[in-house]
Parts: structure tokens; C-alpha cells; sequence
């Protein structure tokens, strides 16, 4: 028996039609949904996810500002930036796409976003309350995990869930979420001896650490559901995980592929928070 495949397009597909239907009935009441998104400088990559965010608010009727400063802009200017899409009534939502070039402190740019326009959810105000189980931000790659885990019909409720990996963006957000669903939850990392060990026990095992075939066929527990994070290229240059997913899905029960599995769920729930910071101040 093979794994059932978690799809993550179909999935997000159908959360970006809800959240078109909703952009369209704030747009009723006179609200404009808008995502400002800020590239600092040329990375390749950041460039292709940046193309991306906008062509996804297009999508569902959403407002995108981009603003494509230069490499060397100073600290000072881009917090100047922030503040004043923070004081702009129109816009509900400001992301700064990482990484930030080296003479820029990231954690700075971050702290000055507005908690209530903080769509990625990386801000201290935003980790906060997920961590005491307040209402917030939820960064979007783990939020989109969850959403998965509900579409295969997985309850974390008295599961072990095993995490591997402990970023601020997606390990540690992912396990205070697992945990608020009632998981017990351990989390592994680069220092963590005997991976296979852990992950063994895993009923609901998270693979987020960025290095292809982490996660083998006899790191899993049979009939677990594998949800894998990693986006890595293999020596032909083709997209994978950091799950081999061959070996892997003859022994789980769900898994998600790479591409067409996390990747669509993540930017799917960026929409849905800057969805949700336009209709908090709609009231
Ligand atoms: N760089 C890589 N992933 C992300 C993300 O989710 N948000 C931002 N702002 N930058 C990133």
C-alpha cells in the first residue's frame, strides 16, 4: 500500500476561491484589500517568490504594492519605508521578503512592522501570542502544515507529533501549533543525535530543515502522516524535499509531495492573513 497524497495545489486552490469570495464582499463595503510587499536588492530567488505574491493577490481580486529598493538602501530608509506603510489606512499588510542584504538587521525591520498589518507573522508581538495561545499572525508555511493535516482529516489531538527542524519561521512556530491542537510534540534539529529514533515514533512527522533525503523510508513509522517543508534541488537540478518521498510514501499513510505540497499552501495562507487584516479593520 502507498501513502495517500496530501495536494497541496488542489488545497490551495480552494482557500484562494474563499478568500476571493470574501475580498469581494469587503469590496462591497468599500474595503480594498492590499499587500505591500518590499524586495531589498536582486536575489534570484527572492525575485521569483516576490513575482509570485503579487500574480497570487491578482488572483483574488487582492491589491499588491511592490517596492523593489536598491541592494545598497540604507537601515534607516527602509524603517522609514515601513513606517509609512504603516500609517497608510490603505494598505493591511506589509511583508519584507528575507533575506535582507548583510548591512540591514532583519530583526530591526521586522519589529517595526505593525503587529496588526504582520501577515508573515514574524513579529516578536505575533510569536508571542501564538506561544501563550493568544490570537496573531500565524507565520504561513506551518499554518498552511495545519490546514493540510485537517484536509487529510488528521486530529493532532493525543498524537506524537515529531518536528524536524527549530527556524523561527517554520520548526518552532509549527510545534506551539501542533501543541495548541492537543499534539505531544518533540522537535529535532542538526544537533539532535539518532534522528530515526525520534522521527520512528512520529505519528505526525514535519521535515523542515532544508537538506534533501533527511527523512528515509526506515525514519518512518508505518501509517504516518509526512508532511514535508524542504525545498531543495537534486543534482539534476529538479525540486525536492528534504523527504525522500519514493521510498518514503510506500511506508506512510498521507504525505506531501515537493513540488505541489507545502509550496502552494504557504503563499495560499498569506492571502488569508492579509484577507484577515483587511476585515479587522473593516470592524
Ligand atoms: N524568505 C523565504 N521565505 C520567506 C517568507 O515566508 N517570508 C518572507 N518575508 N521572506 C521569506
Amino acid at each position: 500500500m502507498t501513502a495517500q497524497l496530501i495536494d497541496g495545489n488542489a488545497l490551495a486552490a480552494n482557500i484562494r476561491g474563499e478568500v476571493a469570495t470574501r475580498v469581494a464582499a469587503l469590496q462591497a463595503r468599500g474595503v480594498q484589500p492590499a499587500l505591500a510587499v518590499i524586495l531589498v536588492g536582486d536575489n534570484a530567488a527572492s525575485q521569483v517568490y516576490v513575482k509570485h505574491k503579487v500574480a497570487d493577490c491578482e488572483g483574488v481580486g487582492m491589491r499588491s504594492i511592490l517596492d523593489r529598493l536598491p541592494a545598497d538602501l540604507s537601515e534607516a530608509a527602509l524603517l522609514a519605508r515601513i513606517r509609512a506603510l504603516n500609517a497608510d489606512p490603505t494598505v493591511h499588510g506589509i511583508l519584507v521578503q528575507l533575506p535582507l542584504p548583510s548591512h540591514i538587521d532583519a530583526s530591526k525591520v521586522i519589529a517595526t512592522i505593525a503587529p496588526a498589518k504582520d501577515v508573515d507573522g514574524f513579529h516578536v508581538a505575533s510569536a508571542g501570542a501564538l506561544t501563550i495561545g493568544q490570537p496573531g499572525f500565524k507565520p504561513c508555511t506551518p499554518y498552511g502544515c495545519m490546514r493540510m493535516l485537517q484536509a487529510a482529516g488528521v486530529d493532532p489531538r493525543g498524537k506524537h507529533a515529531v518536528v524536524v527542524g527549530r527556524s523561527n519561521i517554520v520548526g518552532k512556530p509549527m510545534a506551539l501549533m501542533l501543541l495548541q491542537a492537543n499534539a505531544t510534540v518533540t522537535v529535532c534539529h542538526s544537533a539532535t543525535p539518532d534522528l530515526g529514533a525520534f522521527t520512528r515514533q512520529a505519528d505526525i512527522l514535519v521535515a523542515a530543515v532544508g537538506r534533501r533525503n533527511t527523512i528515509t523510508a526506515g525514519m518512518v513509522k508505518p501509517g504516518a502522516v509526512v508532511i514535508d517543508v524542504g525545498m531543495n534541488r537534486n543534482e539534476a537540478g529538479k525540486l525536492c524535499g528534504d523527504v525522500d518521498f519514493e521510498g518514503v510514501r510506500q511506508v506512510a499513510g498521507w504525505i506531501t509531495p515537493v513540488p505541489g505540497g507545502v509550496g502552494p499552501m504557504t503563499r495560499a495562507m498569506l492571502l488569508v492573513n492579509t484577507l484577515e487584516a483587511a476585515e479587522a479593520t473593516a470592524g
